[in-house]
């Protein structure tokens, strides 16, 4: 099964990404989270990709193909993988499809979570993160039950340095204009399915689960 997550920053892909991996056992690759990791351990990968993410843009296309070329070559991924946040540009795009096809495999479905962008930011601006298993919260959608406290880990609930003032905006325009158009992409190539992702999680993961049991 190998799928793409699709959607605009706060859509909710990585929520729906920890629904999908509890019900279909494949690695979830996040880009985003490969970077922020890459920024906490403060590798020669993650100071580079910080100057973009605290600014709201994308980290140039020739790292990020790098590093998912080199994800999906690992044997977890064999029988499948989640991508989130990647591809991002047609770039990624067609350098995804190639890599894809020199290994003999294609992908299968590319799930577009839709949310109007007020929501989004709404989403984003009460988003808190678990610092130590990443777990995503939201402090009125989803809130955890003792305020800045993991309820998996008891770990700290930090915000996310991208979440923080105009970064949020800017982060919905580089998404508008260069990731949107992603979505004609995979419509031409008949794999584009699309979510209203403006209901509860829930909700949001019993249709992505029609698309997923249909793939076979
Ligand atoms: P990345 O980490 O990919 O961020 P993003 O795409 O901006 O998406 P988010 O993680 O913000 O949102 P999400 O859709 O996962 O939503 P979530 O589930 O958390 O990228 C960050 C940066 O890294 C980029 O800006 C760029 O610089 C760089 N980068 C990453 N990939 C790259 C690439 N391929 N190329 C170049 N650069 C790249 O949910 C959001 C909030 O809403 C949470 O609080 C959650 O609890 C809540 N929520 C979720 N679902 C619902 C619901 N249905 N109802 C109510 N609340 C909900
Ligand atoms: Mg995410």
């Amino acid at each position: 099964m190998n799928i793409i997550l699709m959607g605009p920053p706060g859509a909710g892909k990585g929520t729906q990404a920890e629904k999908i991996k509890a019900t279909y056992p494949i690695p979830h690759i996040s880009t985003g989270d490969m970077f922020r990791e890459a920024v906490a351990k403060g590798t020669p990968l993650g100071l580079e990709a910080k100057k973009y993410m605290d600014e709201g843009r994308l980290v140039p296309d020739e790292v990020t193909i790098g590093i998912v070329e080199e994800r999906l070559a690992q044997p977890d991924c064999a029988k499948g993988f989640l991508l989130d946040g990647f591809p991002r540009t047609i770039a990624q795009a067609e350098a995804l499809d190639r890599v894809l096809s020199e290994m003999g495999k294609k992908i299968e479905a590319a799930v577009n979570i839709s949310v109007p962008d007020e929501i989004l930011i709404e989403r984003m601006s009460g988003r808190v993160t678990c610092k130590e298993c990443k777990t995503v919260y939201h402090v009125k959608f989803n809130p955890p039950a003792k305020e800045g406290v993991c309820d998996k880990c008891g770990g700290e609930l930090i915000v996310r340095s991208d979440d923080r003032g105009d970064t949020v905006k800017k982060r919905l325009a580089v998404y508008h204009e260069q990731t949107n158009p992603l979505l004609d992409y995979y419509d031409r190539s008949g794999v584009l399915c699309n979510i209203d992702g403006d209901r509860s999680a829930d909700l949001v993961f019993e249709d992505i689960k029609k698309v997923l049991e249909n793939l076979g």
